[in-house]
């Protein structure tokens, strides 16, 4: 048997939703798939506004856009994170200042924030690390005490919650993503969460290629004219026709992927208890789309020995982010590997499992025997 580390899951509803996309012969952005998409996410959820774009990139790049991004602003990060979350500023030319993690969730370090911030400061860009909401209660008030932005990134977390808010409504921006690797697979996709009712004219210009378009499809307008900066940052109809088919089976993915969560919780309770591995903590105020789960070994050569002997069985499992503060573009900002050492250490450490909506069906029970049999050839 073989185990990916992820795979697309069909609900049996994407096929005839495309077909119906392509036959309507309108195939662009905001038609009527794209508009139904919107309206279940907001309905589910209860996000504010809803731009659906190419990807969790590009929803990051329209934020920085709709954010005011300037050369020398500075944007505070963690530097566990991929690298769109970062090229997203950086592209307009901000620094990015990159913050620690804490070790229980790999995400950004709230209490470290403040120190960070300088007259510079722009925005603060934390990320949902495997789906598990950062706290965002505590980013929130520090943005609002120094008067930043805060765009969160989503791109992992579609259907988590932290004080029973789902993820992407508190924060003023928030990204998610809908690639292929997330719980929800428009192939490539994403969406930009825009809390913010003032920025809400400028974001249909800038998602418009800069063109006030929107006002001539609402018959306020007879010509659209170039109106503000932007891009073109529309998803197609038949992606949105594929996605709604994936976002109308949130509930039944949701439960088939914590069948995993918890086989691989107890899985490794015990080698937790005797202090050889790390999994995440999460406070009760967090609800988890069970996107991903992670260990962090006691070595990262018991790490590597781990995904060999998975290897050898047709198990994928695979290190994390290597750290963007140290990785060569990070360099190029005057970074060393040193300046952030639990980010770093934990990166050197940490293996992602296998996790795919199907493996809540077909395979688990495999893949966690393999992993056992790994377990005690390292530690027993
Ligand atoms: C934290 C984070 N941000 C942004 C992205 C980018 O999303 P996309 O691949 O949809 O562009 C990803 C994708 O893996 C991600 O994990």
């Amino acid at each position: 048997m073989i185990i990916p580390f992820n795979k697309v899951y069909n609900s049996g509803k994407e096929e005839s939703y495309i077909i119906d996309a392509y036959r309507s012969g309108r195939h662009c952005g905001n038609h009527q798939y794209c508009n139904k998409v919107v309206s279940l996410m907001k309905k589910k959820h209860g996000f504010n506004e809803v731009f659906l774009v190419p990807s969790g990139t590009a929803a990051l790049e329209m934020g920085a856009v709709l954010a005011d991004i300037k050369p020398g602003d500075e944007v505070i990060l963690p530097s566990y994170t991929f690298s769109s979350t970062v090229n997203a500023v950086i592209l307009f030319g901000a620094i990015p200042v990159f913050c620690e993690i804490e070790k229980e969730t790999m995400n950004i370090d709230a209490s470290k924030i403040e120190a960070l911030i300088t007259p510079k400061t722009k925005m603060i860009v934390p990320i949902d690390y495997a789906g598990v909401s950062c706290e965002i209660d505590k980013i929130m008030q520090i943005a609002e005490k120094h008067n930043l932005i805060v765009m969160q990134d989503c791109a992992q977390s579609y259907g988590s919650y932290y004080k029973n808010k789902a993820c992407g409504t508190q924060a003023h921006l928030a990204a998610f993503s809908f690639h292929e690797t997330k719980n929800f697979n428009a192939g490539e996709g994403g969406a930009l969460v825009v809390n913010k009712d003032e920025w809400l004219q400028r974001a249909h210009f800038i998602q418009e290629k800069g063109t006030d378009r929107r006002l001539v499809l609402k018959g306020v307008k007879s010509k659209y004219s170039w109106v503000d900066k932007g891009s073109s940052y529309l998803l197609s109809d038949i992606l949105a026709a594929m996605l709604l088919a994936q976002l109308e089976s949130e509930d039944e993915m949701k439960s088939l992927r914590s069948n995993i969560t918890k086989a691989y919780q107890e899985l490794f309770f015990n080698y937790e208890k005797d202090g050889f591995v790390s999994t995440f903590k999460i406070s009760e105020d967090i609800k988890i789309n069970h996107h991903a789960f992670w260990v962090i070994f006691d070595t990262k050569e018991n790490a590597e020995l781990f995904m060999a002997g998975l290897r050898e069985k047709s198990i994928y499992a695979y290190i994390g982010y290597i750290p963007l503060h140290s990785a060569p573009k990070g360099l190029e900002y005057g970074y060393k590997k040193e300046d952030l050492s639990l980010t770093e250490d934990l990166g050197n450490r940490i293996v992602r499992l296998p996790f795919y909506t199907e493996l809540g069906e077909i395979g688990l029970d495999y893949c966690v025997q393999e992993m056992e049999i790994q377990l005690n050839k390292i530690y027993n």
